[in-house]
Order: C-alpha cells, then structure tokens, then sequence
C-alpha cells in the first residue's frame, strides 16, 4: 500500500501496532510463567489480559475508521521478544531474572507509548474521534503498565543491592579488590 497521506501512514501504524500487540501478548504469556515474584506475576498476568483487550480495541478501531489491516510485523516487537529469548539463553536466577524481565517489560511498555501517542495524535488530526478514544483506553493502560514496571524494577534492584551487601567480604587489606557487584 502507498503512503504519501497522513491516512496511508495512520493505517500503516495502526497495523504495525497489531501486529505488536500480537507479538507481545504471546511473549508476555511466557513472561508470567518465567517470573518468580508473586507480585510481578500479578502484574503481568493483569497485562496480558488488558493486552487482549489492547488488540481488540486496535481491531476496533479499524472498523471506526473503515480500513483493514495491513499484513505487517512490526520489527521492534519482534526485537523485543528476540531480545527476550536472549534473555532466557543466559539462564538467569532470582534477582538477575526479575531485573531482566522487568528491564524487557520497561521496554516493551515505552514503545507501546510512543506508538499510542503518535495513533491518537494522528487519529483526532484525522477526526477519528472513536479511533482516538479506543486507542487512548491503551495508552493509558501502558502508561499505568510503565509505572507499575517501574516501581517493582526499584523494589527488585534494592532487594539485590541488601543480598550483594550482605555477602559482600569487607577487603583484607587496603589493597584488595571489592567483590564484583552481580545482579
Ligand atoms: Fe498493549
Ligand atoms: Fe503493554
């Protein structure tokens, strides 16, 4: 499809988007199994059920607007969820899982903002009103996602920071090495 309009490039987006929120609830599926945080799992598993949401609000909006999706993947969702399985082959335990999980999930919510921004700018250029309004419910839902990421990603780092300390040798002489901080 060509995009030389503002409408072309809304609807690429659009389906970019479905496309990402496709790829990011299977990856955040796997995501609440791999955790072993009880309230990071709660948080995931509550995203995932908005994520379902996400894509049928996305759905949704291309019946408001009277277009179909495009056949797209987006390549950053996908990034991701290689980045993830990376992730996965290192084989972390407690601390450097939860960190790496949520550093991923931070990510991932990041761009789904600056995707939403942008489709409900353009949407309300367009006098999409009810594409706007459905695409805003998933934007404010990443953002409360972002925030919740945030606070359990200070809560794990402290926690890892208490367990270093506490194993920590205090150096034998002034001249010895500090036990390498790992996470
Ligand atoms: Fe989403
Ligand atoms: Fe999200």
């Amino acid at each position: 499809m060509p995009m030389s309009t503002a409408r072309e490039i809304f609807v690429h987006e659009l389906s970019d988007t479905l496309s990402a929120e496709n790829i990011i609830y299977k990856m955040l599926g796997q995501v609440v199994k791999e955790t072993k945080l009880p309230p990071a799992q709660e948080a995931y598993q509550h995203h995932l059920d908005e994520t379902k949401q996400h894509i049928s609000n996305v759905e949704a909006a291309f019946k408001a607007i009277g277009e179909k999706p495009e056949k797209t993947t987006c390549l950053a969702a996908d990034g991701l969820s290689k980045e993830h399985a990376a992730l996965k082959e290192e084989k972390p335990k407690d601390h450097a899982l939860e960190l790496g999980l949520l550093g991923g999930a931070g990510k991932t919510e990041h761009y789904e903002i600056a995707s939403y921004k942008l489709l409900v700018q353009m949407a309300k250029d367009l006098g999409e009103t009810k594409a706007a309004a459905l695409l805003q419910e998933n934007l404010d839902q990443e953002l409360a996602m972002s925030k919740t990421v945030e606070k359990l990603a200070k809560m794990v780092s402290a926690d890892a920071r208490k367990a270093v300390g506490s194993t920590m040798k205090k150096p034998a002489s002034a001249g010895a090495r500090k036990t390498p901080v790992a996470a």
